[in-house]
């Protein structure tokens, strides 16, 4: 390819430098008798065969390298493209695993509701669970998938068992975990959700007023939210 479009450049030049020449008669430029050179309106091709395979060369070439300069742009852009989505993935990792506590421990009962604060952090990329306040906040828009098991122990058999707990998304209930009764001295539940979630919205685990869960260093109860894939 290389060798065609060197050889079609040099043609290119000889034709060239023939027509310059061609101006003039064999007597030289003084001799005033000039050759009257094509017109506009001619077809080169019709005159110079060579200038006329050059010329095709040329425009084949300006073609080919028009295409080139095409076909690299759109890989250009498509990379483009494709990085910033891949950044975007990266920046949207976000995924939380939480357990009660450490030790042998009971929260609850209460009066009231509380807000579960899970001491015990197995993930937390991203730092969106708030180890403070218990919340987690959805980074983005997106599709998460949600978690929740409890566990109580009523200390022995025929005491009053409420093993229950609430997961909220924006202060609404989501998912009610609730098992009350004197037949067991232990239980355990579990949902799992898969939920849209905008941008801000609000995860947190509430236990109801009269229910306790009880945990050890087995971590019976556990909190966990993943996302799964942005929507933004
Ligand atoms: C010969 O003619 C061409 C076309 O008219 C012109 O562009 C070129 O400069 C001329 N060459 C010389 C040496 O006069
Ligand atoms: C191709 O791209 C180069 C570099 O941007 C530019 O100089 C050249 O004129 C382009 N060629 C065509 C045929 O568009």
């Amino acid at each position: 390819m290389k060798a065609i479009a060197f050889l079609a450049l040099l043609v290119c030049y000889a034709s060239s430098v023939q027509s310059n020449i061609g101006n003039y008669s064999w007597e030289g430029p003084d001799s005033g008798t000039r050759v009257q050179p094509p017109s506009p309106e001619e077809n080169e091709c019709l005159t110079d065969t060579a200038s006329c395979g050059c010329c095709l060369m040329k425009q084949t070439m300006h073609r080919m390298e028009e295409f080139f300069n095409m076909s690299l742009g759109e890989l250009q852009h498509s990379l483009t493209e494709t990085r910033s989505v891949l950044n975007n993935m990266r920046a949207s990792r976000s995924a939380f695993s939480v357990a009660l506590t450490d030790r042998r421990w009971c929260l609850g009962p209460f009066l009231s509701d509380q807000v579960i604060i899970y001491r015990h952090v197995f993930l937390n990329l991203g730092g969106n669970y708030n180890l403070f306040n218990g919340i987690f906040v959805a980074p983005r828009s997106g599709v998460y998938l949600l978690s929740l098991t409890v566990y109580s122990d009523s200390g022995s058999a025929g005491s009053h068992l409420a093993a229950c707990a609430t997961m909220m998304v924006n202060d609404q209930p989501a998912a009610i975990l609730r098992d009350l009764n004197s037949q067991d001295q232990e239980d355990s539940s579990t949902s799992v959700q898969a939920l849209m979630l905008s941008a801000g919205d609000t995860v947190k685990v509430v236990l109801p007023k009269g229910c306790f869960l009880c945990d050890s260093g087995n971590h019976y109860n556990t909190f966990t939210g993943v996302l799964l894939y942005s929507t933004d």
